[in-house]
């Protein structure tokens, strides 16, 4: 490859990429876009004192993971093999929940919520925001149903 077509080559690639991200801004919020770009907690906690393993109407699944400490959420994870919005909506709901109390995280971590903070979704996507909500929920239940019977953990699939 001669060094014209290198250049012609990282020309493209550059070009190519700026229509990306102008395209992805005319749809998604600047918000949307830095979660997508570097999302937050996305990794698995080890022993977790909560869990969760929920799939949508989409057939995406959302896994979300809790350390509780004195009923406050200390940390909170997720992963999934959903899409970018999956992703972003995972983020964000694992961010509203950490250092939250389980009656405040109950009451604020919601789609609707998560939509706010992300200022809209598509309305494609806006099943992704629900399927964030309710693995958060699910893992808050986790919780409490071992919290006092914590021989259930070594039941459990996760
Ligand atoms: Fe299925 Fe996002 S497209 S949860």
């Amino acid at each position: 490859m001669t060094k014209d077509s290198e250049n012609d080559v990282a020309k493209f690639s550059r070009e190519l990429q700026e229509q990306i991200m102008a395209e992805l801004r005319r749809t998604y919020s600047p918000a949307v876009i830095d979660h997508w770009q570097n999302p937050r907690n996305f990794r698995q906690l080890e022993a977790a004192d909560g869990y969760a393993k929920n799939t949508g109407s989409c057939g995406d699944t959302m896994e979300m993971f809790l350390r509780v400490k004195a009923e406050t959420i200390t940390e909170c994870t997720f992963q999934t093999d959903g899409c970018g919005t999956t992703v972003v909506c995972g983020s964000v709901a694992t961010e509203m929940a950490a250092g939250k109390t389980f009656l405040e995280a109950l009451g604020s971590v919601s789609a609707a919520e998560i939509l706010r903070v992300l200022g809209g979704l598509p309305d494609s996507s806006v099943h992704c925001a629900q399927l964030a909500a309710e693995t958060l929920r699910r893992a808050m239940a986790d919780y409490l149903y071992r919290k006092d019977e914590p021989w259930k953990t070594r039941y459990r699939k996760k």
